[in-house]
Formats: C-alpha cells, sequence, structure tokens
C-alpha cells in the first residue's frame, strides 16, 4: 500500500523536476542572463523593474516597533474624526486626525465617513474597513471607544470648524481649550498640517493608523481577493486619470482628442477656461496636464514594458481616449469586465475605490499617471508590504522633451533615462512621514 501510495508521487516528482530543468534551460531569454546585462533600454533588453535599485523606503522603525510613551491616564476627551471626499481622501485625514487626537491626549471614537454628493451613497467607516482590528491595532497608540459614555452618548459632538485657519496652526493652542470645554468634538484635520513639529507618539499612532490598522471589512475583502485571482497573472495596476472632470479641472489644452471628449471636458469646465497661447505652455511644461492614455502607452513602451503585459485598469468608469491604450495594450483589464454585471451595478464608488487600492496593493507592479491620495496610498503601502516595483509616471519630463522636439526613439530613450533615475532613487514612492529611506 505504502509503495503505491509514495511511488505515483515520486514519479509525478521526478518528472516535474525535469520538465522544470527543461524549461529553466530552454527559454530562451532567460531573466538571469537578462538582469546581469547593462541596462540600455528602450532597445528591448529589460524593463525598468530590472534596474538595481539603490534607495527605498521603508516603515521607520521608531513607530513600527514602537518605544512609545504610555497612554495618558487621564483622557483630555472625545474626538471624532470626520471625513469626507472619495475613500483615499478620508483615509488621509484619518490618519492626520488620529495624529491630532493623540497629540491632544484624546480619546478617539470611530471616524465618520461621509462620502461626497458626487457618489450618493452610504458607506460609513464600519462599512469599509474592519472596526475590530482597527481598535485592536491601536492598542497601545491611542485609545478608540465604540460606545460613548451615556452622559455623552446623547449629545451631538461640538463641531471644531479647521478650514477656516489659516496656515500652520497649532492644535494644542486652539483646539484642546474646546475639547476641554465641550468633552466631545469633531473636526476635519486642515490639509496644510505640517505632522513634523508633532511629539514621536502622535506620529506613531498617525503611522500606525494609516498603515497597520486598516483591513477592509471581510465581505469587501473577500470580493476583493475573487477580483484579484480573475486577474490574469502576473500583472501591473495602472491607475489612470483621464476623466473630463479631471482634465477640465488641470485647465489644460489638449489636440487630437475626439470630438465626443471634448465636448465631455467643456461640459465639465464650467467656469475654469483652459489656458491657451504661451501660458498653456508653460502651464503644460510645468508637468500639470494629465496624461492622455495614447501618451500614457507610450511611455509605458518607452520602459520597455512589453505591449502584451497584463493590465489592471485601476481607474473609474468615465475614462476618455482608452483606445489610444488598448489598442497599444492589448491585455487590458477592467473591473467591469471581470466582475459580474450585477455585482458591478450594485457596487457604490467607494466599494469599487477599495477593490482598486486592494487589488492596487496586491499587484506585481503598480504604475500611476497622477500622484494622488489613492497613490501615495497605494504606494505606501507596496512600500509598507515590501513590493517595489511601483512608478509614477512623469507628466514633466513627458512635456519637457515634446517642448524640446524630442520625437518617436529619442523621446523614448529620454523618458527611460527620466524614469530610471526616479526608480532606482525610490522617488515617489512613499511618503516620507512614516517611511524612511533606506540605502541598498
Ligand atoms: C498629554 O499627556 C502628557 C503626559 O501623559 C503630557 O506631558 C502632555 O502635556 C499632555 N498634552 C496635552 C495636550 O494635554
Ligand atoms: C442615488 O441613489 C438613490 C437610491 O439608491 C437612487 O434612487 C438615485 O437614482 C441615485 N441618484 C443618482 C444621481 O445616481
Ligand atoms: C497616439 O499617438 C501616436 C503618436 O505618438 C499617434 O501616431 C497615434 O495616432 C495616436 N493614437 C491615438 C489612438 O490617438
Amino acid at each position: 500500500m505504502v509503495v503505491l501510495a509514495v511511488k505515483p508521487l515520486f514519479t509525478i516528482l521526478v518528472v516535474s523536476l525535469a520538465l522544470l530543468l527543461a524549461v529553466v534551460l530552454l527559454w530562451p531569454p532567460s531573466p538571469f542572463f537578462q538582469s546581469s546585462l547593462p541596462s540600455n533600454s528602450p532597445l528591448g533588453k529589460s524593463d525598468i523593474w530590472s534596474i538595481r535599485r539603490i534607495v527605498e523606503w521603508r516603515p521607520c522603525k521608531w513607530w513600527l516597533q514602537g518605544d512609545l510613551n504610555v497612554l495618558p491616564v487621564k483622557s483630555n476627551g472625545y474626538i471624532r474624526v470626520d471625513c469626507y471626499g472619495g475613500l483615499n481622501q478620508m483615509r488621509r485625514d484619518l490618519c492626520d486626525g488620529v495624529g491630532i487626537a493623540r497629540l491632544l491626549n484624546a480619546t478617539l471614537v470611530l471616524p465618520k465617513f461621509e462620502v461626497a454628493a458626487y457618489w450618493n451613497e452610504s458607506s460609513g467607516f464600519a462599512d469599509v474597513f474592519d472596526v475590530e482590528y482597527f481598535i485592536q491595532q491601536m492598542n497601545g497608540f491611542i485609545k478608540v471607544v465604540q460606545e460613548l459614555p451615556p452622559e455623552i452618548a446623547s449629545k451631538e459632538p461640538f463641531r471644531v470648524d479647521c478650514s477656516k485657519r489659516k496656515g500652520q496652526f497649532d492644535y494644542v493652542e486652539s483646539v484642546l481649550p474646546s475639547l476641554l470645554e465641550h468633552h466631545y468634538i469633531s473636526f476635519t484635520p486642515a490639509m496644510s498640517q505640517r505632522r513634523d513639529r508633532y511629539p514621536q507618539h502622535a506620529k506613531a499612532a498617525l503611522c500606525q493608523a494609516c498603515y497597520n490598522a486598516l483591513r477592509l471589512t471581510r465581505s469587501l475583502e473577500k470580493k476583493a481577493s475573487e477580483l484579484l485571482e480573475a486577474i490574469p497573472k502576473p500583472f501591473l495596476s495602472l491607475h489612470l486619470r483621464f476623466e473630463p472632470d479631471m482634465v477640465a479641472y488641470s485647465q489644460c489644452e489638449y489636440s487630437g482628442i475626439s470630438s465626443a471628449s471634448m465636448n465631455a471636458v467643456d461640459a465639465a469646465r464650467g467656469d475654469r477656461k483652459p489656458w491657451t497661447g504661451e501660458l498653456a505652455r508653460i502651464w503644460r511644461k510645468r508637468g500639470k496636464c494629465p496624461l492622455t492614455p495614447n501618451e500614457t502607452a507610450f511611455i509605458l513602451q518607452a520602459l520597455d514594458i512589453p505591449t502584451n503585459t497584463n493590465i489592471y485598469l485601476a481607474a473609474g468608469d468615465g475614462l476618455m481616449e482608452l483606445e489610444g491604450l488598448t489598442s497599444v495594450y492589448t491585455n487590458v483589464v477592467t473591473k467591469s469586465s471581470l466582475l459580474n454585471g450585477e455585482d458591478f451595478t450594485s457596487m457604490h464608488g467607494n466599494t469599487k475605490a477599495a477593490l482598486d487600492y486592494y487589488v492596487s496593493i496586491n499587484s506585481d507592479s503598480y504604475v500611476a499617471t497622477y500622484f494622488g491620495n489613492m497613490d501615495k496610498m497605494v504606494a505606501a503601502m507596496r512600500a509598507f508590504k515590501g513590493l517595489y516595483k511601483t512608478l509614477l509616471l512623469s507628466r514633466r519630463a513627458f512635456a519637457e522633451f515634446t517642448s524640446q522636439g524630442f520625437r518617436g526613439k529619442d523621446l523614448m530613450q529620454a523618458l527611460w533615462k527620466a524614469h530610471r533615475e526616479d526608480y532606482v532613487m525610490g522617488r515617489g514612492s512613499a511618503l516620507p512621514d512614516c517611511f524612511c529611506e533606506f540605502k541598498l
């Protein structure tokens, strides 16, 4: 019996080993040989990811291993962080809010996640993130409560408006008095706040909240991992931004896009007129103009990313001029192509954003065309997880070189050099607040 059971297994093992060996020896462009060649693409030798990096960002030890101050015995009161906008913007505000609450020796109430009317939905914090996990992970960093004591629970928090305060301001000076007076306050962190002056335990709370305490709810994670499984591997997740409102907001001029796209952009412009003439050229050269899908495809080629690469489009539904990408990169998949229609149409914007986030922090590589809230979060989480094939395409380099008259192969070569430099130096791949540069 035993012999019979072992023998087939052994045979399979031997056959597999032999096959593996054959593949390794016979596969024409072996990656082992490739990476040892000098990398002077775009001559078709090696893609951007095979370049040796010198610097990478890693989460700083001071918060990860945390030699933390003990939490204050007495709390100064309860704080609820109110978050608005897109999922990743809300998350950014939550991170800042946790830091501020710790700065003020306050107890944290679960944040309020409210969404822009634009999205028409109601996902609160608990609909997106795992509450139990958050509370457990924040243990020792800041006190978090799910329920308020009865004498406070009946009241709405006193709202402190931080948006009206100018420039840098001191939270201890300006917010602490309200907290002490009302015992329960809410606020939305001011965007321009500098965190570098926070004491380390407050920064540690921020970093822990942002990068080590947020996990999607079980049901959302299940959906996201189903989506991840459906994507052909290995794959690149591409965050493309070329929606009408994005383009309108940029105030850039585009020639050579379809009249349908042009109309969509004009409809989104409102009072915000595009720059024209010399001003438009200066604006573009400063890297202010979103890359079109066509330009994106061009830069990806300049980075020697093969045109048969599996690409997951981590993007909203309203992308324009997508043929500019898909006519070159033919293996592009989207959420709507992979999820069944019923799932997809019933999904809220927040949920879709959460799926893109999840797929992008688990993809083999991630490329962003614009450094927005999602890209910052994804780049940081990838660094947190030790995934370094992350790159932000340079709109500025593209505009600069094209304005200097570079075209075709020369343009590719110039773009390769610019991005190679960025990749080697780990530029744009993580946020400095919670991450430290590490020389390789
Ligand atoms: C917070 O508590 C620490 C000691 O636990 C104290 O040194 C600090 O001044 C307090 N800060 C505020 C704003 O209450
Ligand atoms: C917003 O949601 C409600 C209820 O889910 C729906 O009836 C309505 O049509 C939606 N509005 C828009 C603009 O999508
Ligand atoms: C994309 O740009 C190239 C030039 O780089 C041009 O030849 C081509 O027609 C464009 N394709 C689309 C779909 O816009």
